[in-house]
């Protein structure tokens, strides 16, 4: 049986930092840049942004439709809303979604704490970027201390969401995402001025089309999925923390907005420095770890940036697995009637588990692949590109023809405010355009070019 929610966001502003908290994070300032230079820059940007638009919004406000009007988790919220179907099955590929990008995002967020330690102990001083990939990749090709940095991650994530959904998330993301978004610009700023940046600036802005494939259509739809935190039920979940008179449309409209202007500043900050700094195309995982060590260096006061900039990418990265934890934490508290400390510990040492596959795939365990891929890029390939875009797609399939239009309308539209044209079109997008447009991307993916 699922248990009405007593901890809940305190205020509008409270449900946008927490949201903004989970949309904004390594998807943004780590996975953004380098998939869109593996995608040719500019047209995967104007593509990028309008699946933002025209199917992220959209997933959004049926992912907080749902959580909110059945007060319950990934699974549980499609069980009360549709009871005696096979809709919970949706939730329980949410699940599974969770643990496939907590495993390698964990990963990722401990390497952010290696970076904090590092710029503490003044560990790029006078490095050229040849240099700093090679410490980038001697570092992740290890075991011991990777393994550390990511358990560290998985408690600290543990420690908050014990602590429930107010006190912790609320509070520090409303402090944090600010900060986060103030450095963000300056780092910007300095990238921009460099000699040699403009470059950079043409390719992430210049279109080239011919260069798109269905696969590439599909990576910035993924992406624009795993940048939202849509697909998953992570938003169902909050959603059902969201207190009844909180308006839903521009909650969400505010929060993806934030997500693809940091999105956008990230690009802007890593690509003219790429260029700049003449290194070429050090593409993959790494790029933010080699890039922005290197223009930190260029910096007057540099080494303070950097020790403050790899604490925020922590924290930013910390608000997103928060969110991705709450997501089997809730699960096993509702449906399970597990106390909240034990659902904590039981998710986190599962997810860990799988974890540690990710991290030893850049050493030890490099020459094992399945269909070709690295468990690390295994899991990150499947996490967006599958269960995100496909989550996504049963999400508006179940708002649109399941749930009905009077019951989504009336959640969204509490107060009565908003025009029925401006419904109108948000039902007409949900029911054919967005599952139409996913359908189509997924299906043009994998049959015509191939499953991965
Ligand atoms: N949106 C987060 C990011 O961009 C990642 C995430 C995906 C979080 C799915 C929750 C759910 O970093």
């Amino acid at each position: 049986m699922a248990i009405v929610q007593k901890d809940g966001f305190s205020s509008k502003f409270g449900v946008i930092a927490a949201a903004a908290g989970s949309a904004v994070g390594l998807g943004n300032i780590w996975r953004f840049p380098y998939i869109t230079g593996e995608n040719g820059g500019g047209a995967f940007l104007i593509l990028y942004v309008f699946f933002v638009i025209v199917i992220g919004v959209p997933v959004m406000m049926s992912e907080f439709v749902i959580g909110r009007r059945s007060e319950s988790n990934a699974l549980g919220s499609f069980r009360k809303l549709a009871p005696g179907t096979p809709w919970w099955l949706i939730g329980l590929m949410g699940i599974i979604a969770a643990f496939v990008i907590l495993s390698f995002y964990s990963t990722v967020s401990g390497w952010t704490l290696e970076y904090v330690f590092q710029s503490i102990n003044q560990g790029f001083t006078g490095k050229s970027m040849n240099q700093l990939n090679i410490d980038f990749v001697t570092f992740t090709s290890g075991s011991f201390r990777p393994l550390l940095w990511q358990m560290i991650f998985m408690l600290l994530t543990a420690a908050v969401v014990m602590c429930g959904v107010q006190k912790g998330i609320e509070k520090a993301t409303k402090i944090l995402m600010p900060m986060l978004l103030v450095l963000i610009i300056a780092v910007c700023i300095r990238s921009v001025t460099l000699t040699g940046a403009s470059e950079g600036l043409r390719f992430l802005f210049e279109p080239h089309f011919e260069k798109l494939t269905f696969k590439a259509v599909l990576m910035a739809l993924g992406q624009a999925a795993f940048s939202l935190s849509i697909g998953m039920g992570a938003l169902i979940t909050y959603g059902s923390y969201i207190k009844k008179d909180t308006p839903l449309l521009s909650t969400s409209i505010q929060v993806a907005s934030a997500d693809t202007i940091l999105a956008i500043l990230s690009g802007i900050m890593i690509f003219p420095a790429l260029f700049a700094l003449g290194v070429g195309n050090t593409g993959g995982p790494g790029l933010v770890f080699v890039t922005l060590p290197a223009i930190f260096q260029s910096m007057p006061g540099g080494s303070i940036f950097a020790i403050v900039f790899f604490l925020l990418i922590s924290v930013a990265a910390l608000t997103s697995t928060i969110s991705v934890l709450e997501v089997v934490v809730a699960y096993l508290k509702q449906e399970f009637n597990m106390s909240r400390l034990k659902a904590t510990i039981l998710g986190t040492v599962s997810i860990s588990i799988l974890g540690v596959f990710c991290t030893l795939s850049f050493g030890p365990l490099k020459h094992v692949t399945i269909f070709g891929k690295t468990v690390f890029d295994l899991m990150n390939y499947l996490s967006a590109n599958v269960f995100l875009t496909f989550g996504a797609l049963f999400i508006v399939i179940f708002t649109g023809w399941k749930l009905g239009k009077s019951s989504f309308v009336d959640e969204l539209n509490q107060s009565g405010k908003i025009n029925p044209i401006v419904t109108n079109v948000i039902v007409f997008i949900i029911k054919f355009i967005a599952p139409l447009a996913i359908a189509a991307i997924a299906i043009g993916a994998f049959f015509i070019e191939g499953l991965t």
